[in-house]
């Protein structure tokens, strides 16, 4: 073998790689050595992101605008590429919309998965990281959260439809060996990466605590509300496990170096293993960028859980990998990304 075969980069297909795991994560790959391929139909995210990326890391990434549900031009993604992975973001996420246009989040979640198993099949790639969520747990039996348990009832068509993906991954691997499988399941991503240029860009008004947070701090919203304090909690609040997405991002190196050596289907949390609640977010915000967060108190939010957070025992023993930036980073980075960009990347 010629030595540069041995020393040739893996190259890697992120699907939806221009949204806000998917951005950090290709950062993080292309900073890892890695060749990237990126997928996406820009239904929610920016072609600017990219080109952020590629500046920051100071390489190039072959992008597709293409539909993972579009199958013919998928399938030219693959024929014009030899992938030896592929990490899987492509796919909607806001609960809500999933609730009003449950065939919609089906279809691109769960056809979507499909489809690219499908084409990843027919190319012989069988190594695949799939972004699952805590949301799979349900109401947890316990605290805090092991792989471990079982699956709950998603109450809402957005967690069922990461629970039918993870069934149908691992019905794929029993019928093939060929399989290598590691499914992720993210507790509360926040955070932008410390440089300030890349984060998150949710279109019209979040519903996730953290980026409310940092547009109520900026003045574009008025106040924000804290849906219910009289859980069962030490202040009354939600408390959940937020997790900087940069060690996000670094999970799915991670991830991707663990498949090279393990076949099968593997399932791990990425959180932090810590909770912190509503209340703490919001002080810890405040304190750590000097900026006031007005709120006040809402009735509790349906669907919401009083607690919730990671063991993330299985990721560091697995993958080698733990969370490393602390509640302070998550909050100073999402503002230096809200100060820099305060319309995003429009
Ligand atoms: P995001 O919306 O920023 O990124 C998803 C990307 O997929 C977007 O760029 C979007 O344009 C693209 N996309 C959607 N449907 C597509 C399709 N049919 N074909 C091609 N591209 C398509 O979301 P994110 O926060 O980066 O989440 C990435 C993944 O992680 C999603 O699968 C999400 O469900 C999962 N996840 C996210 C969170 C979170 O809190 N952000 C938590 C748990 C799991
Ligand atoms: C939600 C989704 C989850 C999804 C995740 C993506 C629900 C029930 N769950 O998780 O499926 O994977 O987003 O990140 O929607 N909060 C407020 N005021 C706000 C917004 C949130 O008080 O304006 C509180 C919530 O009540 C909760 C906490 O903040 O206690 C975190 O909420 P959020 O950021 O929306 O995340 P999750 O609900 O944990």
């Amino acid at each position: 073998m010629l030595e540069n075969e041995l020393t040739k980069p893996q190259h890697i297909l992120v699907t939806g790689g221009t949204g806000y795991i998917g951005s950090h994560t290709v950062l993080a790959l292309l900073q890892a050595g890695y060749e990237v391929s990126v997928v996406d139909n820009l239904s929610n995210s920016n072609r600017e992101a990219l080109t952020r990326v590629e500046t920051m890391a100071d390489k190039q990434v072959k992008f597709y605008q293409v539909d993972i549900l579009d199958t013919p031009a998928l399938t030219r993604v693959f024929e014009e590429n030899s992938f030896d992975s592929v990490i899987h973001f492509a796919g909607l996420k806001s609960v809500g919309e999933s609730v009003k246009n449950p065939l919609t989040y089906y279809q691109n979640n769960v056809q979507g998965t499909m489809n690219l198993c499908q084409v990843m099949h027919q190319f012989g790639v069988h190594s695949l990281v799939f972004s699952s969520s805590a949301t799979v747990y349900g109401v947890p039996a316990s605290l805090p959260v092991s792989e471990d348990m079982p699956t709950g009832q998603p109450t809402n068509p957005y967690g069922q439809s990461k629970l039918v993906v993870e069934q149908v991954l691992q019905d794929l691997r029993s019928s093939s060996e060929n399989w290598q499988i590691v499914i992720l399941r993210y507790f509360n991503p926040v955070g932008a990466h410390e440089s300030g240029n890349i984060g998150e860009d949710p279109n019209g008004i979040p519903d996730n605590l953290m980026p409310y947070i940092s547009q109520v701090a900026s003045g574009r919203l008025a106040e924000l509300k804290v849906f219910g304090d009289d859980y069962p909690t030490p202040d009354g609040t939600g408390v959940r496990d937020f997790i900087h997405v940069e060690d996000l991002s670094l999970g799915h190196v991670s991830a991707l170096q663990y498949l090279e050596s393990e076949p099968g289907v593997s399932i791990i949390n990425l959180g932090t293993g810590r909770g912190f609640s509503v209340k703490e977010l919001i002080e810890a915000f405040s304190d750590v960028n000097h900026v006031q967060i007005p709120y006040s108190i809402a009735p509790r939010r349906d669907g919401d859980l009083p607690s919730v957070y990671a063991d993330a025992s299985l990721a560091k023993q697995l993958l080698g990998w733990e969370a490393k930036k602390d509640i302070r980073a998550m909050c100073e980075d999402t503002w230096r990304w809200q100060r820099n960009n305060p319309k995003g990347y429009n």
